[in-house]
């Protein structure tokens, strides 16, 4: 008989992280990974070509022009930055530094669905907390929900799937709450779309400040950088070096160092992104309100429909007319806005939707 290598029993029944395929149908508008639309251009296209010739050299180490470059424009020291190929990568070296076996991480749900899974792979247990009727975060019952076991709490702010932001007084409020040795994730992935002001005691020094909060961002989303692969995290020295222990040594490659920092240099691409898909979002909600789809309030860059047991019905008609959308079975329809030629497909697809 011959034996074979077991993996951890963590792994068992691991779900898989899933993606929308078009099938048969040609593709005629991509929206279900919230994604910028569009290809690259300009001084970040521009960039990452020049790059590619000087790829046969290893990036700096720890990816350190850009970690000093975002600690410059975010007003920390390098020390705070921790830098890697993407915020999802560097929120499973959060849990890979800070997550014994059998630790609990609180999440709302339904939250972005990488979490649970990535909570199982490091050996930790979700407790997910129902989000609120209105699809926000229900950050008093998160509160509750910490317990001695309770490691980690993740605030996905604005929320993937629902687009919906915890008001900055009522996250102040449950950052206070959180007792001192359990880390708060906050996941800032789409924040460059949410229009509100930032009060100065929710800026990214202060947040980092705290000391046991780890802010997550994303040049995936509207810098457009999704392919190239590019994350970073900003928290306490404390934090970022833990992490840092256990990433790679050559945690980004150096052509996506070479666009994130243009598109760091050339602010006015990603304002237009952000201006553009903002506008869009609010044209995409009138459409679908005027056919009685009320969609929540969004920050971010996309739009959630809360359709229940017709969401997966919903998103085979998208897909009929070459849209792709992300259904989540029985809850509801996250689109993805920005892509100029979304209404008119949405409008097809409306239509006929009784
Ligand atoms: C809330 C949230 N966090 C993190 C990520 C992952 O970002 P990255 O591409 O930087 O790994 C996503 C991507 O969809 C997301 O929606």
């Amino acid at each position: 008989m011959s034996a074979a290598p077991v993996a951890r029993p963590e792994l068992a029944g691991l779900a898989a992280y899933s993606s929308v395929a078009a099938g048969d149908v040609p593709v005629r508008v991509r929206a279900s990974s919230n994604e910028a639309p569009g290809g690259l251009t300009g001084p970040v296209l521009d960039a990452a070509l020049a790059a590619v010739a000087g790829a046969t050299r290893y990036p700096l180490i720890g990816g350190a022009d850009l970690a000093a470059a975002l600690a410059v424009s975010l007003g920390v020291p390098d020390s705070s930055v921790a830098v890697a190929d993407g915020a999802l990568p560097l929120l499973d070296r959060l849990l890979l530094a800070y997550l014994r076996p059998g630790d609990e991480v609180v999440t709302a749900w339904r939250s972005y669905e990488a979490y649970p899974l990535s909570v199982q792979v490091a050996g930790g247990r979700s407790v997910a907390v129902p989000l609120r009727a209105d699809g926000s975060h229900d950050l008093p019952a998160m509160a509750a929900a910490i317990g001695p076991a309770t490691r980690l709490v993740i605030v996905c702010n604005p929320n993937n799937p629902t687009g919906t932001v915890v008001p900055w007084a009522d996250l102040a409020g449950f950052l206070d709450a959180v007792p001192p040795d359990v880390l708060v994730v906050l996941d800032e992935a789409y924040t460059e779309y949410d229009a509100r002001p930032r009060p100065d005691t929710m800026s990214v020094p202060a947040l980092a400040a705290r000391g046991n909060v780890a802010v997550l961002r994303t040049f995936s989303k509207a810098h457009g950088l999704a392919g190239l692969r590019v994350g970073y995290l900003v928290a306490s020295a404390g934090v970022a070096g833990a992490v840092r222990s256990v990433l790679p040594p050559f945690p980004v490659s150096s052509i996506a160092v070479a666009a994130a920092l243009a598109s760091l240099a050339h602010p006015s691409a990603l304002a237009d992104r952000v201006a553009s898909t903002r506008k869009e979002r609010a044209r995409v909600a009138a459409l679908l309100g005027s056919r009685g789809i009320v969609v929540p309030d969004s920050e971010a860059n996309f739009v959630w429909l809360p359709l229940g047991p017709r969401s997966s019905a919903f998103a085979e008609l998208c897909r009929e007319h070459g849209l792709l959308v992300r259904p989540f079975d029985g809850e509801g329809v996250r689109i993805t806005v920005g892509d100029p030629d979304l209404r008119a497909v949405l409008a097809e697809v409306l239509a006929g939707w009784e």
